[in-house]
């Protein structure tokens, strides 16, 4: 059985980030989308935790993240925002909210900083979105790169198979994880891409990458909470480790909830006034 570490009550921040990255410590993450589950989490003592436009999927029951809108973003932002003390929180800016206007992308990240409580943005992409990062990056709001698999993009890739597999992308993502870093972002996901090149990527930065399904070798590793936990069973791509079968657990509990309510086991005499 794995002990927490809330022994370590320090806040993370984007700086402590970076300097986990130099002095060699793994950090870690996972997404959540409320209160609750933010505070189980941070009581668990995870370094950073993301809300994620994954909320589209897990919590909204859509196909793809693209439905989801900034008000909404900032609404789960600021459920999580009140469960944390300790872990970073960052979240990711949501699909139509900073691709092609950079004052848009300053205005929409400007609304998540100063709403949600938020410490951090995400964004999904390279040198396509660095003239929105760079103006974000201007007004002192921490920005956090995505780059490999980028699911607001699915539209484009057509499949959520494994990304930057040819020499061309591979060299492109290199070229956009260097300018990500030279701009001034304080992390970098690296989703679904062949674990040599996110080794390479992480080998070369100075700042953190934070890998899914990108290999041993980031700095980092971030999972979607409800597919770690066995809440998303239909969900299983080989770069899942599942940490709980909660899914079971749940249809176990409020399996036998209906018997004793049906058999008129509950509540009873001492769980009445
Ligand atoms: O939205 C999300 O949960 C993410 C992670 C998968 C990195 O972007």
């Amino acid at each position: 059985m794995s002990t927490n570490t809330t022994d370590d009550k320090k806040k993370v921040t984007t700086s402590r980030f970076i300097s986990m990255k130099a002095k060699g410590e793994k950090i870690s993450m996972l997404t959540a989308y409320d209160y609750t589950m933010a505070k189980l989490l941070d009581e668990a003592g995870i370094d950073a935790i993301l809300v994620g436009d994954s909320a589209s999927n897990v919590m909204a029951g859509n196909a793809t993240t693209l439905p989801m809108t900034l008000d909404q973003m900032i609404y789960h932002a600021q459920c999580v925002s009140r469960g944390v003390e300790r872990a970073l929180v960052v979240c990711d800016m949501p699909f139509g909210s900073y691709q092609g206007d950079s004052l848009e992308a300053l205005h929409s990240a400007v609304r998540i900083m100063k709403e949600s409580r938020a410490e951090a943005v995400k964004i999904e992409g390279g040198s396509e979105v660095r003239e929105s990062i760079e103006r974000i990056l201007s007004a002192g709001i921490p920005v956090m790169g995505h780059l490999g698999l980028t699911p607001q993009s699915i539209n484009k890739f057509g499949t959520y198979a494994v990304r930057a597999k040819s020499d061309d992308e591979a060299e492109k993502l290199l070229a956009d994880a260097r300018m990500l870093e030279e701009i001034g972002c304080f992390a970098l996901v690296l989703e679904k891409i062949p674990a040599a090149l996110a080794t390479r990527v992480s080998e070369e930065l100075s700042i953190p990458t934070i890998g899914i399904g990108a290999g041993n070798g980031c700095d980092g590793q971030v999972l979607v909470v409800h597919d770690m936990l066995g809440l998303n069973k239909g969900f299983s791509p080989k770069f899942l480790r599942r940490y709980a079968d909660l899914g079971t657990e749940i249809n176990s509990a409020v399996g036998r909830y209906i018997d004793d309510v049906k058999t008129g086991d509950f509540p009873n005499a001492s769980e009445q006034y």
